[in-house]
């Protein structure tokens, strides 16, 4: 048989297997997916399950073992019910729809709070997973309102979005983090929903300016930077989470922020400079000498005793975003390669909790900040998110479907 008609008869398959019945309500094909992805998704929904009524009861939503349910403003109050949203996905069931509709409730008046930059987080993961899953109207006017609180952040003269509020003890006048390139996601959608391009104008601002300032030449980056508020000046690079020395520390969930972040810039735009911008992270990621066997990188990838602590929430992140640039770029199976090992690690005992276990938390060895003691070496309610949307992602491109249900540059 020749190479092409092969390959037709592969599609072909693929497409008769794909048909209505053996796909969820979402049109989810599952058909080409290992074993240990399903296992995977039976332990994150039996983990989901078990939170559930404590959720429910305080109207409050996960963030770790060690901080426990947190109200709304939390900056990880998005995820739990993104979860939800992804369980929903997964399974096609009513019934997680449902819930994901109650808690993503939960979050209401956050789309108009303007405190940090993470409403991005908190609304996107919630209101905008639940528009992408549903359709229904209500939640595009939450991602909006949210855009527009997000954008009341930005300053022409810094050219960025302020991430939190000018910090006399730090010395920062108008600080920025890497965390801020993942809300940007939130604006192209607000302008796929309203028509406003001021939202898609500020995201590219502010990502232009990112990839300016805050990247070093080996593309990697510290956790903050500051600028003159008055001039818009670069001051210095700074850092809160990640090592303590801002020329060389590379915390490695900022890493994995920043390619996700240039990763959706090229979905969004089209633009080759954020494709090649997000293959040199990618670079920086996958050829460091610190990065561990199996791929679950240490708190910092310069962090001065190596080995040190993991973070399975930056692998999570990595994996997410490695498996959206494999779609664009001839580095494609590498990248793809380089994401399906990290799930694998993640889907291990090491790090794939017992139903049941793990106070219903889905991934071990996460790490929120080393240097502060805080949520060290635990578990963290955004490395389950994250870990759960790659798995999705890994599903749909065994199965040859398109990441996203919509096409981003319309
Ligand atoms: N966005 C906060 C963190 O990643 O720790």
């Amino acid at each position: 048989m020749n190479k092409s008609l092969k390959h037709y008869l592969l599609v072909l398959l693929i497409v008769i297997l794909c048909t209505p019945q053996s796909s969820n309500a979402q049109g989810l094909c599952k058909e080409e997916a290992p074993g240990w992805v399903h296992k995977a998704f039976d332990v994150i929904e039996k983990q989901a399950d078990g939170m559930l009524k404590e959720v429910k009861r305080t109207q409050l939503t996960p963030r770790s073992i060690e901080r426990g349910l947190r109200p709304s403003k939390d900056w990880t109050s998005g995820f739990y019910p993104g979860i939800l949203w992804y369980l929903y996905e997964y399974t096609g069931k009513a019934h997680w729809q449902k819930e994901a509709a109650t808690v993503t409730a939960y979050l209401e008046k956050e789309q108009y709070s303007n405190h940090d930059h993470d409403i991005g987080f908190r609304i996107y993961c919630s209101y905008g997973n639940g528009y992408l899953l549903t359709g229904e109207e209500q939640y595009k006017a939450a991602v909006v309102n949210a855009a527009k609180a997000l954008c009341t952040r930005f300053s022409e003269k810094t050219q960025s979005i302020m991430s939190w509020n000018p910090n006399k003890e730090r010395d920062w006048k108008y600080p920025v983090i890497i965390d801020n390139m993942m809300n940007l996601e939130l604006l192209f959608e607000a302008t796929r929903f309203s028509g406003d391009q001021s939202f898609t104008d500020i995201a590219t601002k502010h990502a232009l300016q990112t990839m300016k300032f805050h990247y070093r030449a080996d593309y990697s980056c510290p956790h903050v930077v500051d600028y003159d508020a008055e001039t818009g000046a670069f001051r210095r690079m700074d850092y809160n989470n990640g090592f303590s020395d801002p020329k060389t520390a590379a915390w490695s969930r900022g890493q994995s922020w920043g390619l996700y972040g240039f990763t959706l810039m090229f979905r969004e735009t089209g633009e080759a400079q954020y494709l090649s911008f997000a293959e040199n992270i990618a670079e920086f990621l996958l050829s460091h000498p610190n990065m561990p066997e199996d791929m679950v990188p240490y708190w910092d990838y310069h962090a001065p005793k190596i080995p040190t602590m993991r973070d399975a929430s930056a692998a999570a992140i990595m994996a997410s975003a490695l498996l959206e640039l494999s779609t664009y770029t001839d580095n494609g199976k590498r990248y793809y390669k380089a994401a399906e090992k990290i799930l694998t690690s993640l889907s291990s005992e090491q790090y794939l909790a017992q139903p049941g276990t793990n106070g219903h938390f889905v991934i071990k060895h996460a790490t929120g900040n080393y240097l502060n003691g805080s949520e060290v070496d635990g578990t963290l309610i955004y490395a389950d998110y994250y870990y759960a949307e790659a798995l999705l992602r890994y599903i749909k491109l065994n199965n040859n479907q398109s990441l996203f249900s919509y096409d981003p540059r319309q």
